[in-house]
């Protein structure tokens, strides 16, 4: 796992995305695990911007999401099919058959999730996977004690989610108690994982998914087992990090710099 600590969120957003154009320029038809939440869209946003100012070429690229609430139509407001298309698919050339987001509103959720799960095989896996992290410490709607190992499937949401993403409805009540979810299983076979947390309130869940133990408690920290993770954080969020100098100190020493 490597920690990349930036000065803020914008900087720490721009380092992300330039991780994915580098992976979309040597492999132009490159599959992306893509995330919902707050903390990915200055992603998207620098990843809109090479593409409009700069010709990044998305028209051979892929996308897997990560989650969808149960019960939400594709176009609910609320769902992650339009926080998707309004904050990156529409402002982008991805082709749209080869858009996938798990379905909210299936009568079949298992055999749902057997056909995801097989479609990521069928498309030669993830590429590089982008990952919020949840104050639960979740990654994708994993809650704690979620197996280690687990596939995509449904998943009850754990008060503490609900209350956090509370804010995007107009009602707690509105906020789906049930979600479809790649599983950690799912997400740890991306070759590449970039996860991105932002701000004070991630600062203690940061500090345990780096530098605690495995844990189902917290699902970020099964990241710890993934051969090639760059976990990003600005300042804030970073701010728990017992090993904060090592971590600045391996940036500054990285064989391809100039200082090394
Ligand atoms: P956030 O959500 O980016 O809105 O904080 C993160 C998550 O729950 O994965």
């Amino acid at each position: 796992m490597e920690v990349v600590i930036k000065s803020d969120y914008e900087e720490m957003c721009r380092a992300a995305a330039h991780v994915v154009a580098d992976i979309l320029n040597t492999k132009p038809d490159a599959v992306l695990g893509l995330a919902t939440g707050s903390t990915p869209l200055g992603v998207y946003k620098e990843l809109v911007r090479l593409h409009q100012e700069e010709g990044i070429d998305f028209s051979q690229v892929t996308t897997f999401n990560l989650d969808e609430y149960v019960g939400l139509s594709i176009n609910d407001s609320q769902s992650y099919h339009h926080f998707m298309h309004e904050n990156f698919f529409k402002h982008v050339n991805i082709p749209v058959q080869n858009i996938y987001i798990p379905s909210g509103t299936t009568r079949n959720y298992q055999a749902f999730c057997q056909w995801y799960e097989h479609r990521i095989e069928e498309c030669g896996g993830i590429d590089v996977q982008i990952l919020g992290i949840g104050t639960d410490g979740h990654i994708a709607f994993n809650e704690p004690t979620s197996s280690l190992s687990s596939r995509t499937r449904l998943k009850t949401l754990e008060k503490q989610t609900i209350n956090d993403n509370a804010r995007f409805f107009e009602n707690r009540d509105d906020v789906p108690i049930y979600a479809i979810t790649m599983g950690v299983g799912t997400i740890l076979e991306a070759k590449q994982i970039v996860l991105l947390a932002s701000g004070k309130s991630k600062a203690t869940v940061v500090a345990a998914s780096v530098e605690g133990p495995v844990t189902s408690m917290i699902t970020a920290s099964a990241l710890q087992m993934h051969p090639s993770t760059l976990f990003f954080v600005d300042e804030e969020a970073g701010s728990e990090l017992k090993m904060r100098e090592y971590y600045d100190w391996v940036q500054e020493k990285k064989p391809d710099s100039p200082q090394a």
